[in-house]
């Protein structure tokens, strides 16, 4: 997790590092440090805290002068967010500085050998293992930096981005990635490097994204090379021009990024679903699923990983592939399955699914289902990421950055491919008729306008915030499609505004979580006007009966239900499978206002990161 940037070329290093850093926050967010070389020496500092902290304590302690430089801001892995543990570390000489993402597993080890040799270490890092491993390397063997680099890591265990930056040649970084992100802006006598493309993209357009395995020396006035780590061997480069652009990753007028997130809905749906729908002609293409059609349609079975809110977008695709393409779904938690000895046949089809495309768990679950032989397809949004790299084929969800760390538009995004899926293969195997089939695809399309409606119930759902803004614990019920939505909607106030909140099937609460019902219980309840609709009307009522108050979401128009609850939230209609992609629109407004009401972090929430590159 973590974020790092570096720079090197004529601006002032600590004003690129710094806007990098708080471009990167979403990464982790509990210390931040830079160091700068200011042409005789460097200069350190660093803190627990934000980036807003690291500024205030440079301010005063730091001459921000140099060309060249690094940051970090942190998510605690090997010991507790304080200024010590904080990168960047210096080795013992104070000579080399080093700057982090991923994690050193044989740490131990290694720094027990270090300590044999006299090594002393000042924080409980990892990070300091591995440059104190480097500078051994080097003096012993009297080696150049790069070199001493490259054997170092030959001898770690674990995952790494890292820029390590030595004052006896300070015209060059040396950076490296094994499982973490790193690409490397090249703009003109100048590069940027950083865990992803946000802190330089109002400064070129061209960048390369390091493969697993690779490092490079980053030095002004000469071409880069890349080179595999393992064998030594040149890489050549392959530079992307990015499609990022500077609006895309700013807050737009809006307070936090996870309400910009939240109404970006509509127009990055519409970006998921172009090109890829064409619902007047009753056609479905994409490219991905269409190159492998024969691989899903005689899948006895797929097999969907994924963590977190990923996860409950798997959920809604398991019903969605089961009910339309009849092929049976399973849904693991990526972390789980990785470590179960899965049964996993080759005639099984895997889709991982990941916003950030670096999970480490759906990583490790995708390279175990390849290596049993399965046909393993991606459904992620970060173009290039680790996971979209290492699938057979997928599905990008063109959300665009989402920076926000509780997951909105990502979720939504997911649902959007999925049912995409869910529909193509429904069709190819004949399982959907063709009236629901082109039902389906003219609804898909006026989603995007009935978010935009669903949307403007904000105002009623910040009184209903303002109710229940105190309450200890939340529970939220839904049925079939909508059970997933309620399990979405528990995690988002749980992650963002730190109320205990539960998500469960509504027909379960009878066997365990009624106990938990009384006055002082707020009760979300997904209740569209469909297929389960009385029976979840009986859910309500059992929760009336217990004096629960219910907070319930409804189609436009329910008297039934409103006759019922404390509060209702309307929706519009739409078929019984596409409600997740409205129903969930006021379960993120609901968990938003909650969590500004109780001055609760919200795009920055306590002890997460956005991109979960640790096990
Ligand atoms: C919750 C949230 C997380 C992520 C999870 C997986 O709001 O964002 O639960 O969904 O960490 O991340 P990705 O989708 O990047 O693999």
């Amino acid at each position: 997790m973590c974020g790092i940037v570096g720079y090197i070329g004529y601006r002032n290093a600590y004003d690129v590092i710094i806007k990098g850093l708080q471009r990167l926050e979403y990464r982790g967010y509990d210390s931040a440090g830079v160091v700068l070389f200011d042409g005789t020496q460097m200069q350190l500092c660093k803190t627990k805290g934000k980036v807003s902290d690291l500024q205030a304590k440079a301010a005063k302690e730091m001459n921000a002068v140099g060309t060249i430089g690094m940051g970090h801001t942190r998510w605690a892995t090997h010991g507790v967010p304080n200024d010590v543990n904080s990168h960047p570390h210096y080795s013992n000489s104070g000579e080399l500085a080093i700057i982090h993402n991923g994690i050193i597993e044989n740490y131990e080890p290694l720094k027990k050998e270090l300590i044999n040799r006299g090594y002393v270490f000042k924080s409980d890092t990892d990070t300091e293992v591995l440059v104190n491993l480097i500078e051994d390397i080097q003096k012993t063997n009297q080696l150049k930096l790069g070199k001493a680099v490259q054997i170092a890591l030959n001898q770690v265990v674990g995952a790494y981005a890292i820029c390590v930056f030595d004052v006896k040649k300070p015209n060059e970084i040396i950076v490296a990635r094994l499982g973490s992100p790193l690409a490397i802006g090249i703009g003109e006598n100048e590069y940027f490097i950083a865990s992803d493309a946000s802190p330089f993209i109002e400064y070129t357009n061209n960048a390369i994204y390091l493969e697993d395995e690779e490092m490079a020396i980053v030095r002004l006035n000469k071409s880069m090379k890349i080179r595999k780590i393992k064998d030594d061997s040149l890489v050549v480069p392959y530079v992307q021009e990015l499609q990022l652009n500077l609006e895309q990753i700013e807050k737009g007028g809006y307070d936090h990024f996870m309400l910009k997130e939240i109404h970006e809905q509509p127009a990055v749906i519409k970006d998921t679903y172009r090109g890829r729908l064409l619902s007047d002609k009753g056609i479905i293409k994409m490219a991905g699923v269409e190159d492998n059609l024969d691989k899903f349609t005689n899948a006895k079975r797929i097999v969907i990983v994924a963590c977190g809110t990923s996860w409950h977008a798997g959920l809604v695709g398991e019903y969605l592939i089961e009910e339309f393409a009849r092929i049976p779904v399973e849904v693991e938690y990526a972390s789980e399955f990785r470590y179960r000895n899965p049964i996993i046949n080759k005639d099984d089809v895997v889709i991982a699914i990941s916003q950030s495309g670096e999970t480490a768990d759906t990583l490790a679950a995708i390279k175990l289902a390849k290596e049993k032989g399965a046909f393993v397809f991606g459904v992620c949004n970060v173009v290039g990421s680790s996971i979209s790299r290492e699938t057979h084929a997928g599905a990008y969800t063109h959300a665009g950055p989402e920076i926000g760390v509780a997951s909105t538009k990502a979720f939504t995004t997911q649902i959007t491919v999925l049912a995409l899926i869910a529909f193509r293969l429904a069709k190819v195997k004949g399982t959907i008729s063709q009236s629901d089939y082109l039902r389906n695809l003219l609804e898909m399309e006026l989603i995007p306008s009935k978010i935009e409606e669903a949307l403007k119930v904000d105002g009623h759902v910040i009184d209903i915030a303002a109710i229940y803004k105190d309450a200890p614990n939340c529970l939220y019920l839904g049925r079939g499609f909508n059970y997933p939505v309620a399990m979405e909607g528990a995690l988002k106030l749980k992650e963002i505004s730190y109320i205990h909140a539960e998500g469960y099937p509504a027909a379960e609460m009878k066997h365990g979580p009624i106990a938990l019902i009384d006055e002082h219980m707020p009760v979300v309840v997904i209740a569209p006007k469909q297929n389960h609709y009385d029976k979840v009307v009986s859910n309500i009522q059992e929760i009336k009966a217990r004096s629960g108050k219910i907070i319930a979401v409804v189609t436009k128009g329910d008297e039934q239900v409103r006759a019922l609850a404390d509060h209702v939230i309307e929706i519009p209609e739409t078929t019984e499978a596409l409600t997740p992609l409205l129903s969930t629109i006021p379960l993120q407004l609901l968990s938003y206002h909650i969590a500004v009401m109780r001055e609760c972090n919200v795009d920055q929430p306590r002890n997460l990161a956005k991109s979960v590159t640790v096990e």
